[in-house]
């Protein structure tokens, strides 16, 4: 397989001229590498990121792909398809891992700061809800009108015992702890 890595590769943006070499040389890096074996030999599939890593570009090499039962188009799309679903769930786990975080700190927040009031569950009513049934969007929409002075908040006097402790993070991880102690 010596030559793999100097062979012009199809697709994307090797176009048939350029090999990995090549890209390399760009300032492309290899992201991943697929090796099917196929009936007609084994196929790579390199999946590049540009130097500044905003593109993604899937580039294939053997001879599976041409006169294949998919096209090599099909294919392209196939794998644009996969790195996309790749790239939704790894932006889910990051949220998720900075929910978990947060949740450590929330917790600490919320004994602290505000189940005097909401009760240690979230389940005294204040205002016109218990803040264990808030949504996330709820009570970002009500620290807004807290910090902006908005609606009925703006006449209440509780209003630094929010803007104090509360953010798009500690938010989303004081959900996160209620909804864990329901
Ligand atoms: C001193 C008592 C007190 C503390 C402490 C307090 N709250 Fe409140 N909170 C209230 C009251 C009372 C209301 C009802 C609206 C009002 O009068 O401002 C309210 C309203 C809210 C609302 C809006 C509810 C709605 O229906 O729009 C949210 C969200 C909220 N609190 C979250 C928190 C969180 C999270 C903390 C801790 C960081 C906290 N509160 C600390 C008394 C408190």
């Amino acid at each position: 397989m010596a030559t793999i890595e100097s062979i012009a590769l199809d697709g994307g943006e090797c176009a048939g001229k350029y090999s990995i070499n090549d890209m390399k040389a760009k300032g492309w890096s290899v992201d991943d590498i697929k090796i099917t074996q196929t009936p007609k030999g084994m196929s790579f599939i390199y999946i590049l990121k540009s130097p500044d890593h905003a593109k993604i570009a899937p580039m294939v090499a053997g001879g599976a792909v041409a006169g294949g039962s998919i096209s090599q188009e099909q294919m392209e799309a196939n794998i644009m398809a996969k790195l996309e679903a790749k790239k939704v769930a790894e932006e889910k786990a990051k949220v998720e891992q900075e929910i978990k975080e947060a949740k450590i700190d929330a917790q600490g927040i919320y004994t602290n700061q505000c189940q005097n009031c909401h009760g240690a569950k979230g389940e005294v009513r204040k205002g016109n809800s218990k803040l264990k049934d808030l949504t996330i969007e709820q009570m970002e929409e009500a620290l807004k009108d807290y910090k902006l002075g908005v609606g009925e908040k703006a006449s209440s006097v509780y209003g630094p015992s929010h803007i104090n402790f509360l953010n798009d993070k500690t938010i989303k991880g004081i959900k996160a702890y209620l909804d864990s102690i329901q």
